[in-house]
């Protein structure tokens, strides 16, 4: 079995559990993110495939290899850190040369490889340089450098981009989206920034309260929350959740009846939704906008307006209090404080119970 694996991977500090049987399968050559909010444990898990933390039990292979009994320098794997690690008093070229003249790689071999990172990562001309002369930017790709010419088959990045700024976060962005396309190994990254891992990653894996949430696309992840935590946590501004009780159904599908009376009729097969039961109601701002005059809707007063140029997002409150969000193309007249009336796209809402567990609305025929 060629990639990544890891089985039932458990993990505490003291009394305190970080992960709790964490298993996973990761494809040759993939990208994969670990993405979460603070203190999730991405890291923790991230170091443990490195070998730099021990798991308390569970299994880590490698190519039909098991490693997370071998020390980290067995492993095959190079790992970029947040904070770059590269050695002040070297030059780029030797901290690129450092970890491989240790392992007894070949003076030409070394000579070459280096080479051929530096082209990869357009650093030719800094070689020399050491890495109190570079910008972060140029600091991360030589970290980035120094991890492509252990030719691993496996690389991980601990938050690669969260020192950058702004500008150079988006930059470096694309550049590794086109580093995964030049080399042959799989790739895990970890973020807390959704937009990274949605724009990056094959597949995003989501940890939260121990445990993997939901492993998917950034499509299947966004369309088809596995949660209602994934639900909250992915799109940004994110996902609204109303407070309604089922009302009973339609042609199989639910209606819900929000806690200011109106009735939604969704597309979210009845199953074993039943009529009474409390759910909230999840609807993303693409499928909330402003109603057109004399259109039916949900009365709603704007609390705050974020103009993106392109478009823009208007925070509101229902009667009753429920939040929600509406997007609107183009710059918008709405001000704080309006009344407005909001149409919904009820066929694209989702239907989450108490436990969290999600219901999501079939695909338009
Ligand atoms: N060496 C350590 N000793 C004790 N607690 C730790 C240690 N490393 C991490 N933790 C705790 O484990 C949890 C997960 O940490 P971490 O994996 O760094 O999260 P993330 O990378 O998702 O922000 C946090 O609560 C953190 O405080
Ligand atoms: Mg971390």
């Amino acid at each position: 079995m060629s990639g990544l694996e890891l089985i039932d991977v458990s993990k505490s500090y003291g009394a305190t559990p970080v992960l709790e049987r964490v298993s996973l399968s990761v494809l040759p050559r993939e990208f994969i993110a670990f993405l979460g909010p603070s203190g999730s444990g991405k890291s923790t898990l991230l170091r443990i495939i490195a070998g730099l933390e021990t798991a308390d039990s569970g299994e880590v292979w490698l190519d039909g290899e098991r490693i997370d009994t071998r020390s980290p320098g067995a492993r095959g794997i190079a790992m970029v850190f947040q904070h770059y690690a590269l050695y002040p008093h070297m030059t780029v070229r030797e901290n690129m040369a450092f970890g491989l003249r240790n392992a007894g790689v070949a003076r030409d071999e070394i000579t070459r490889r280096i080479a051929q990172a530096a082209d990869i990562l357009e650093i030719a001309e800094q070689l020399d340089k050491k890495p109190g002369q570079m910008s972060g930017g140029q600091r991360q790709r030589v970290a980035i450098g120094r991890a492509i010419i252990k030719q691993p088959r496996l690389f991980l990045l601990d938050e690669p981009l969260s020192n950058l700024d702004a500008a150079l976060r988006g930059r470096t962005r694309v550049e590794l989206a086109q580093l995964r396309t030049r080399v042959d190994a799989a790739l895990i990254m970890v973020t807390h920034d959704q937009a990274e891992a949605m724009t990056l990653a094959d597949r995003i894996v989501i940890l939260d309260d121990c445990c993997i949430q939901q492993v998917g696309t950034p499509a299947e992840v966004y369309a088809r929350p596995a949660n209602a935590f994934v639900a909250r946590f992915v799109g940004s501004p994110p996902m609204a959740m109303l407070p309604a009780t089922i009302a009973g159904e339609e042609a199989g599908r639910v209606c819900v009846r929000l806690a200011e009376g109106t009735v939604l009729a969704t597309a979210v097969p009845a199953g074993e939704l039943v009529a009474g039961t409390e759910v909230e109601v999840g609807l993303r701002p693409e499928h909330v906008r402003l109603a057109a005059p004399g259109e039916a809707g949900l009365a709603a007063q704007v609390e705050l307006v974020e103009r993106l140029g392109d478009r823009t997002f208007l925070y509101a409150k229902l009667e009753g209090g429920a939040e929600i969000i509406a997007l609107e193309p183009g710059f918008g007249t709405v001000r704080p404080g309006d009344a407005v009336t909001l149409a919904i796209d009820a066929p694209c809402a989702h239907v989450f119970t108490a436990s969290g567990a999600a219901h999501h609305p079939e695909p338009r025929a």
